[in-house]
């Protein structure tokens, strides 16, 4: 069966996670500050702050700014996490439509839906997919937003030529197995300001700036030298890692795109998308089956797939009890329509080749 993910360490990751275990020293230490320093020059950031997860690393930014009904615009095709640690810090996650065509934030609904509470806007690089920056920087400007991007699924991706992580107050990363460098549990929140910085690294721990002395409402959400030294192993593999990531996609879009009843997640002209997810819409009519129907066939022909996601966050129980109910056309349709199907690392360009075939096979067939 090929996978939807690989989640496999290599020798020397597993080696350098012993190296911390056979110390002792497993707390944060100084592995977590090598792989901030890493990480960060990686992504084109100049300070990152580690933390226990991808949904840590986005709520230690709310807490540095967020009070209690602010409401920040977000948008609801996406996971939990993006909405679940605005509430978490006391705001409001107001949902916003996507594009049809880029599953990205649509710009104009959240137009729509500004207030005077609003605070903030979470613009998330869907499956890897970099939204556009300028737009959201000029939208953000012209309302007084904060903006928190959620790169979770983006580490390596690119806008026009520029790396992810140096934009703005806050860009948060998660380090989960599925994800493009992963760890186990961790994140990190990339920022361009020092003093934001220091603050988020006070909350991680406890809001304590001296021993036993705590001046900020903090949690525990630190991670340990043993996910950093992961972390730091895997960046020297990270590269060829992305690399294999876009020649698979690059042999999905090549045999994909013009396949009728097919609609490939739509890449913007001089952005190179990490590839966390190679999905596309199923259009049952033109197609020939339905998402599920095709999902079935891939799976006899040995093929995992996935479907990111199936509901979008203002359909989830937990919101619309919070917040009533709302419709986002876009939103429903893609989460009614959408597959995943493999195109990690761990494939061969011949797997690709592959995916290609059996997905214009069940087409026909
Ligand atoms: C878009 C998005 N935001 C946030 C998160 C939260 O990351 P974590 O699972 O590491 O808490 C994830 C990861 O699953 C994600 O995909």
């Amino acid at each position: 069966m090929l996978a939807i993910a690989d989640t496999s360490l290599t020798e020397a990751e597993i080696q350098a996670a012993v190296n911390v275990l056979r110390s002792g020293a497993l707390r944060q230490g100084g592995e977590c500050d090598a792989f901030e320093a890493e990480f960060a020059a990686r992504v084109g950031a100049p300070y990152a702050v580690s933390s226990a997860s991808g949904t840590a690393a986005l709520h230690l930014a709310y807490m540095t700014f967020l009070q209690p009904g602010d409401e920040v615009l977000l948008p609801s095709f996406t996971f939990i996490a993006t909405g679940s640690t605005v509430s978490a810090a006391g705001g409001r996650p107001v949902f916003c439509d996507v594009d049809p065509e880029t599953f990205l934030l649509d710009l104009a609904d959240a137009e729509r839906k500004l207030t005077p509470r609003t605070r903030a806007i979470s613009p998330v690089h869907l499956f890897g997919n970099p939204c556009d920056l300028a737009a959201v920087e000029a939208f953000a400007a012209q309302h007084r937003l904060r903006i928190i991007w959620d790169a979770a699924q983006a580490h390596g991706a690119r806008w026009q030529g520029r790396e992810l992580g140096g934009w703005d107050d806050f860009v948060a990363y998660s380090f989960y197995p599925t994800k493009n460098l992963f760890v186990g549990e961790g994140g990190m929140t990339c920022t361009l300001n020092p003093e934001l910085a220091e603050r988020m690294r006070y909350l991680r721990s406890h809001g304590q700036t001296g021993r036993y002395l705590h001046t900020l409402p903090g949690l525990n959400y630190r991670m340990s030298d043993v996910e950093a030294a992961i972390g730091r192993a895997q960046l020297h593999r990270f590269d060829a890692m992305l690399a294999a990531r876009r020649r698979h996609a690059a042999i999905l879009r090549d045999g994909l795109s013009s396949l009728p009843g097919l609609h490939l997640q739509k890449v913007v002209p001089g952005n190179e998308p990490a590839w966390h997810q190679f999905c596309f819409r199923v259009e049952a009519g033109a197609f020939g089956c339905d998402r599920n129907q095709l999902a079935q066939k891939l799976a006899d022909q040995g093929i995992a797939t996935a479907v990111h996601y199936p509901r979008g966050l203002h359909q989830q129980p937990v919101f619309r009890q919070l917040y009533g109910d709302s419709f986002l056309p876009a939103t429903e349709a893609i989460a009614q329509s959408i597959l995943a199907v493999p195109v990690h690392h761990g494939l061969t360009e011949h797997d690709a080749e592959r995916i290609v075939e059996a997905i214009v096979a069940a087409r026909t067939g």
